[in-house]
């Protein structure tokens, strides 16, 4: 690639990451990624409803986890392969590097074809009705994370 392919590139990435920046900053609720791999803290300041957050992660107009990963919802007889088995993830991963996958799984890897559950910018591949929405309102990412958690 040439340097000034490189430069338009880089060009491209700052201008993403600013409008992002901005959106975040006028509607969505905050939140701090510590060393590139967790959000230790809650999106809404407290803690989630798990029972709602299995309901969410069934659910295929909201989380649809089941599309993609083998979960312990044994009424549920789809189950994808795509994704890592989650049973037992609690015990793999912490509470906060638990949330930074639900809110945008790219910032872990950045090839992921896991959704961004909590950002509305610069997403491909999203139905028009999420276009300029988060998928999950922040309240439902902590849902799922508190249901996550369970999944020892
Ligand atoms: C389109 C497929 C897809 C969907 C939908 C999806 N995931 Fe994932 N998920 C993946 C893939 C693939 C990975 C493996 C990690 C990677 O790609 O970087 C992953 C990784 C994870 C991990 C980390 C697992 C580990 O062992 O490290 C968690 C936790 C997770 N997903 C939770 C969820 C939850 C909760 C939902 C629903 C709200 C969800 N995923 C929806 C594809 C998906």
């Amino acid at each position: 690639m040439g340097a000034k392919t490189k430069a338009i590139m880089a060009a491209g990435f700052a201008l993403t990451v600013a409008i992002a920046t901005n959106a975040t900053a006028a509607e969505m609720a905050m939140y701090k990624v510590v060393k590139g791999e967790s959000i230790p803290k809650s999106l809404t300041g407290k803690a989630g409803d798990p029972a709602n957050g299995r309901k969410l992660a069934i659910d295929r107009k909201k989380g649809n986890c089941l599309a993609c990963h083998v979960m312990p919802i044994p009424e549920q007889s789809f189950h994808g392969l795509v994704g890592p088995e989650l049973k037992g993830v609690a015990g793999r991963l912490s509470e906060g590097e638990i949330r930074l996958r639900i809110v945008n799984s790219k910032i872990v890897n950045p090839d992921t074809i896991m959704p961004a559950f909590y950002k509305k910018d610069g997403l491909t591949r999203v139905l028009k009705k999420f276009k300029g929405k988060t998928m999950l309102s922040a309240a439902e990412v902590e849902d799922v994370v508190a249901y996550v958690k369970t999944l020892k």
